[in-house]
Formats: C-alpha cells, structure tokens, sequence
C-alpha cells in the first residue's frame, strides 16, 4: 500500500504543492537519513527551525542550523539526517512544481554539491520567512476556498524574499547625504545653484560630494540634475500648454538654446517635436 505520510519514505510527492514540518528527535521514529540520491520530480526549498542537520557525506557535508535555508533543485541530491552533534533537527519543507516565470528567483549564489545554501541571515529576516513556511503548510492543509492559489502565492512570496537576501541582489541603501543632495535639487530645480551650493546642504565639500555621489550614483551630479530637469519638462510639456521656453526656464535653463540642446541629448528630440509625438 501506498504511504500516506510524506515524513516517511515511499510518499509519492505527485502535487504541485505539498509542505510539513520534519521533527527529527535522536531516536524517535523519523530519526534516520532522507535518501534520494536521484532528487526529485519538483524543487525543495528547506528551512531549519531548531537543532542541526547535516547535509551530505564526506568532502561535500555541511551543517545547517536555525535560520538557514536550502533549495533543492529537482536533480539535486538528497542526502540529510539530524547531525550527530545535535539532539534534534527540526526543518520545514515546501515541495513544489514551479511556474516558469519563477526561474529567476530559484538560483541562488552560494551551492554545494547542486543545492543552493542561505546562510547567516540575522533572525529580523528568518523570522518572517518562517512565518511563510507556516502560513504555507496551514493553508495548504485548511479547507479555503482557493487554498491551492493562496498557498502557491505566500509561496511565490517566499521565494522572492529569498531572492531579495541573496547577497548579488541586496541593494546598498544610498548614503544620507547624498539623498540630502538630491532633495536639495530636487527643491531647488528651478533655480542656477552650484555644485558648491548643492555641498554646502549637504555638509561635504564640494569634491567629496562629487566622488561620493558619482560612486553611490553612478553618474555625475550634473547628469543626475539634467535628468531630473528634462523629465520635469517632458512631464510639463505634455501636461501643459506653457511655451517651450517658459518651460525651460521653469525647470532651471534660462537660456532656451541651451535646454533645447540638453532635451535632445536626453530625449532624443526637440522639445517641441516630443510634445507634438506624445500628445
Ligand atoms: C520529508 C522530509 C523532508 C522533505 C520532504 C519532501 O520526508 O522529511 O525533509 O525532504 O520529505
């Protein structure tokens, strides 16, 4: 007879979505090593609540503990029991087919072996993500009316937040005084401030802005100015009747020939051709 119980060996994981809770205790029953060498027909992604796992043997074995997370991808293997060093592993799973638009969010950085690894992630993030591993299997199991959808979407959720932690993806937050520059100008577009002017708010001198601004940015502050300044006028261009050069001059370019030659730059064409091509 067919197992019922996916804890046990033999479950035939033939759904898109099935997820638990593994309670490894030394000695009790579900102690013992989870053994398909040949992987499986959808991912896994495993997460440890409590104690140690031990993933792998030999030169490709690693330890799991609180907080660390797996993904297994369908050829990977797997070869994982509680570590001998510990009394318990508790881990939390979702099986699960994915849709192909998922494809970008199941490649991690770190792997061993054909398993992507997260690890060392501080508890304000692994909290939650453990929240959605429940909220999967609880809803999955109730009887909710659309619990497939919703179980397959607080997956999707979870997968993005994986993706989002992955060091190749986390973005720096932009330096405080650098946004401080960007509000000056931004409050100020109209008017013919210097890169001096644009220093003094922000508490720097003006070449130590100019270096940091150009390394948070990527791009120098007059680019950054110019492109604020030419998607303001294309927003008045489109949205007004004003003339072109009162535009110019409400976005900081006094001299019309001068804000003509920057909107082509930018734009591609003249300000006024853009304003008769979009409305
Ligand atoms: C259970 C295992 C769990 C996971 C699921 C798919 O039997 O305990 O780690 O592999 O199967």
């Amino acid at each position: 007879m067919q197992n019922t119980d996916p804890l046990k060996p033999g479950y035939n994981f033939d759904a898109h979505l099935v997820a638990g809770l593994t309670p490894i205790i030394e000695g009790d029953e579900l102690d013992f090593r989870i053994e398909r060498p040949n992987g499986m027909k959808g991912y896994i992604i495993n997460f440890t609540s409590k104690g140690e796992g031990s993933i792998f043997s030999g030169e490709n074995e690693f330890k799991v503990r609180a907080g660390d997370i797996l993904l297994f991808p369908p050829s990977a293997a797997h070869l994982y029991q509680r570590s001998a060093d510990s009394a318990s592993w508790f881990h939390r799973w979702v099986y699960f087919r994915p849709r192909a638009f998922w494809n970008d969010w199941l490649t991690w950085p770190t792997e061993v072996n054909g398993v992507y690894v997260t690890q060392g992630l501080p508890l304000s993030v692994t909290q939650p993500l453990e929240e959605l591993f429940i909220d999967i299997e609880y809803t999955a199991k109730s009887d909710l009316p659309y619990r497939n959808d919703l179980s397959i979407n607080l997956l999707e959720q979870l997968l993005i937040r994986c993706k989002t932690v992955q060091p190749d993806v986390v973005t720096k937050p932009i330096d405080p005084r650098v946004i401080e520059a960007m509000n000056y100008m931004t409050q100020n577009l109209n008017q013919d401030f210097t890169l001096e002017d644009v220093a003094a708010h922000a508490c720097l001198s003006p070449s130590r802005l100019g270096h940091l601004f150009r390394d948070e940015m990527k791009m120098t502050i007059t680019q950054w100015r110019d492109d604020q300044r030419i998607s303001r006028a294309k927003q008045l261009l489109v949205t007004t009747h004003y003339s072109v050069n009162h535009i110019g001059r409400i976005v900081g370019y006094s001299d019309p020939l001068y804000f003509s030659r920057v909107f082509k730059r930018k734009a591609g064409v003249s300000p006024k051709l853009y304003r008769e091509q979009i409305t």
